[in-house]
């Protein structure tokens, strides 16, 4: 097995200790930095983890850094060739996405530019709410071309749909395809003309209203996960997706995903954040691959690039 390269994961919490826990059990890393705030927090995860590697079977070293918003402890994170931000708050039940940008701008900001300091040439994957708002803060905080900078929110929303799919017409999930761009959030675009269930089209399965109830509830799939769980949110499918794209750079894969990308001029859509298909490799993102959408996807996807780019503008300044 060969390992290379360093990723660094920004936050301990849920999202931030399980997705480094997965990135580790790749096996694919030399190491994997996990970085937070609260003392200790991540040194003695960082430990508990290194102590699984003999049973799990991977080599991986984990390492843990205590940093603060000023920027000690970051140095633990130089030259790390991908970087996970999942530093700042989940949302509580009741709450949308976007009621955490006043505080999550502040916080990811500082992460942002420490992180600019320490690892420049770092592909940057932004899981921190709201998400497309964030990922362009990132942008601007680091001052790194667009395609150093991507947000993890496509590949999660898919796998909702996919899973809910699956579980409504109780077939293996591996047998399902589904896709959804745009947003993440009340703008998000499930994409029905895409889906497919061994092949066939989910429109030949499953009557219209169906399929809006199945779309509604992607819509509302982290919010599902909130109302549940009361404290804190969704972290299992959150974490599998970013570090599968995390994969994808330092594996230079080329693999296609459904992620939070710069799109300018696809789709007839200028200079926003939003939610595409795009080939991810080492250099983040290679291309963004324009899909063949109906009109009316082509549109949804219009109004949720006007939604995101109105709230991408404000956060320069928060
Ligand atoms: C979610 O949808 C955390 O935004 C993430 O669950």
């Amino acid at each position: 097995m060969s390992r290379s390269g360093k990723v660094t994961v920004v936050g301990a919490g849920f999202y931030g200790s399980t997705t480094a826990l997965r990135l580790a059990e790749y096996d694919i890393f030399n190491t994997v930095v996990l970085t937070d705030i609260l003392e200790g927090k991540s040194e003695g995860l960082a430990l508990d983890m290194n102590q699984s590697r003999a049973i799990e079977g991977f080599e991986t070293k984990i390492v843990g850094a205590t940093t603060t918003a000023e920027g000690a402890g970051y140095e633990a994170t130089a030259n790390s060739d991908v970087v996970v931000i999942t530093a700042g708050l989940p949302r509580k039940p009741g709450m949308s996405r976007m009621d955490l940008i006043g505080v999550n701008a502040g916080i990811v900001r500082g992460v942002a530019e420490n992180i600019a300091k320490h690892s420049p040439k770092a592909v940057i994957i932004v899981v921190s709410n709201p998400l497309d708002e964030m990922t362009a803060l990132t942008q601007l905080a680091t001052n790194f071309p667009h395609n150093q900078v991507m947000g993890q929110a496509g590949m999660l929303d898919t796998a909702r749909f996919t899973n809910f799919v699956a579980e409504k017409l109780a077939v293996p999930v591996g047998s399902v395809k589904t896709l959804t761009l745009g947003s993440h959030g009340e703008t998000m675009v499930p994409v029905p003309s895409h889906c497919t269930v061994n092949g066939k089209p989910l429109t030949s399965l499953l009557s219209e209203a169906d399929i809006a109830d199945l779309v509604e509830r992607t819509r509302n799939g982290g919010a599902e996960v909130v109302a549940l769980l009361k404290t804190g949110s969704a972290y299992y499918a959150p974490s599998a997706a970013a570090a599968r794209m995390a994969k994808a750079v330092i594996e230079d894969s080329g693999e296609i995903m459904p992620v939070c990308a710069w799109v300018d001029g696809q789709y007839g859509i200028q200079g926003v954040y939003l939610g595409v298909e795009a080939k991810i490799g080492r250099s983040g993102i290679k291309e963004v691959v324009e899909t063949k959408l109906t009109a009316s996807e082509v549109d949804a996807l219009k109004v949720a690039a006007e939604a995101v780019r109105a709230k991408q503008s404000d956060v320069k300044d928060l």
